[in-house]
C-alpha cells in the first residue's frame, strides 16, 4: 500500500466531514471520547496531547479536567477538524486548548513534554501504529500515560462497523475497499496487531509501555432512526467506504440498510446499537 496516498485519502474524508462530524444526531464518538478521557484521567495542571482529535470528543473533557493551569494540544492532518477545534475553543473561551495540523504517525512535539495521550478511534488510521507507539512513548514524561480507543477486531466482521453491519453489508462492496476496512483472513490488515490481545501487549511493551490494561466495554451507539445512522456514516471513518462505492451500488446500499436499521427500532423509538470498543491504556516508566 503507498502510505502516503493512503493518508492524503484520509485526511480528504475527514477534512469533507468535518462540519456535520458526530453532529447529526447520532451519539457515539461523544461518550466514548469522555470514557477514554476518565479511563486517562488528567488531573488538574497536566499536560495532554490527543492525537487524531477529530472536533474534539476527547480534547474537550479533557481540557476540563486539566482546567486553565493544564494544557490540551489537539493535533489531526484534517485541516478542517483543527478548524473546528480551534472556533470552539474560541467560542468557549478555552485559551489553555491549541490545535495543530500535524501528521499523528510522527508527531514534531518535543520529547517528554505530555503526561497523557489520548488517542481516540485514531491511531488505526497509522499505517505503522507500532512504530508511532513508540515515538508517542518518547514525548511522555516519566509515569505519563497513553489511552486509546478502537474498535474490536474480530475475524468474520468488517472492521470499523459494529458487528451487526456485516450482515447488512453485502460482502463483495467492501472487498473491493482498502485493506484496513477488509477482515483479517481476507487481507492483511495493518491494524492485526491489535486483534488479538496478546500481540497488542508485546506491541506495547516493545514501544516502552507497562502497565498495559485492555478495557473492552460496548459503547450504546443511539441514533434517532437508520436513516439519521446512513447520514452520519457519512461524517465520519465510513466515509471512505460511501465514497469507493458507485452512485448505483451507494443508493442500493442506503435504502438496504436505512430498511434493515428501522426494524431493529422498537416503533418510532430510536435506534440503538451496542458497538464494542477496546481502550487501551499504557504507562512509561523510566
Ligand atoms: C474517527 S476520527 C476520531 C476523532 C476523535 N478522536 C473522536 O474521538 O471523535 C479519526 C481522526 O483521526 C484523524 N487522523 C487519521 N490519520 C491521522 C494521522 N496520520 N495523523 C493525525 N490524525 C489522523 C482523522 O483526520 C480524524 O479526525
Amino acid at each position: 500500500m503507498d502510505t502516503a496516498a493512503y493518508k492524503v485519502e484520509v485526511a480528504k474524508a475527514f477534512n469533507r466531514a468535518a462540519a456535520d462530524y458526530d453532529r447529526l444526531g447520532v451519539r457515539f464518538f461523544t461518550p466514548m471520547g469522555r470514557r477514554l478521557v476518565e479511563l486517562a484521567a488528567p488531573g488538574p495542571g497536566r499536560r495532554v496531547l490527543d492525537i487524531g482529535c477529530g472536533r474534539g470528543a476527547s480534547l474537550f473533557p479533557a481540557g476540563e479536567l486539566v482546567g486553565p493551569k493544564g494544557r490540551v494540544t489537539g493535533i489531526d492532518v484534517a485541516e478542517s477538524m483543527i478548524e473546528e477545534v480551534r472556533a470552539e475553543a474560541s467560542r468557549l473561551g478555552l485559551r489553555h486548548i491549541e490545535a495543530l495540523v500535524m501528521d499523528g504517525e510522527d508527531p514534531n512535539l518535543p520529547a517528554r513534554s505530555f503526561d497523557r495521550i489520548l488517542g481516540g478511534y485514531s491511531i488505526i488510521f497509522m499505517p505503522d501504529a507500532p512504530a508511532a507507539l513508540g515515538r508517542y512513548a518518547g514525548l511522555l514524561a516519566d509515569g505519563g500515560r497513553i489511552a486509546f480507543s478502537s474498535p474490536v477486531f474480530t475475524s468474520g466482521t468488517f472492521p470499523f462497523l459494529p458487528p451487526l453491519f456485516t450482515e447488512l453489508i453485502p460482502g463483495e462492496l467492501l472487498r473491493s475497499l482498502p485493506p484496513q476496512w477488509q477482515p483479517a483472513e481476507l487481507s492483511q490488515r495493518f491494524n492485526s496487531w491489535l486483534e488479538r490481545p496478546e500481540d497488542l501487549r508485546a506491541t506495547m511493551e516493545k514501544a516502552g509501555f507497562t502497565e498495559v490494561e485492555i478495557i473492552d466495554e460496548p459503547v450504546d451507539m443511539v441514533a434517532a432512526s437508520g436513516e439519521t445512522w446512513v447520514d452520519w456514516s457519512h461524517t465520519q471513518g465510513m466515509r471512505l467506504l460511501w465514497q469507493h462505492l458507485s452512485t448505483e451500488d451507494a443508493a442500493a446500499l442506503r435504502t438496504r440498510l436505512i430498511t434493515a436499521l428501522d426494524e431493529l427500532r422498537d416503533g418510532d423509538g430510536p435506534l440503538s446499537i451496542e458497538v464494542p470498543v477496546r481502550y487501551v491504556r499504557g504507562t512509561v516508566r523510566r
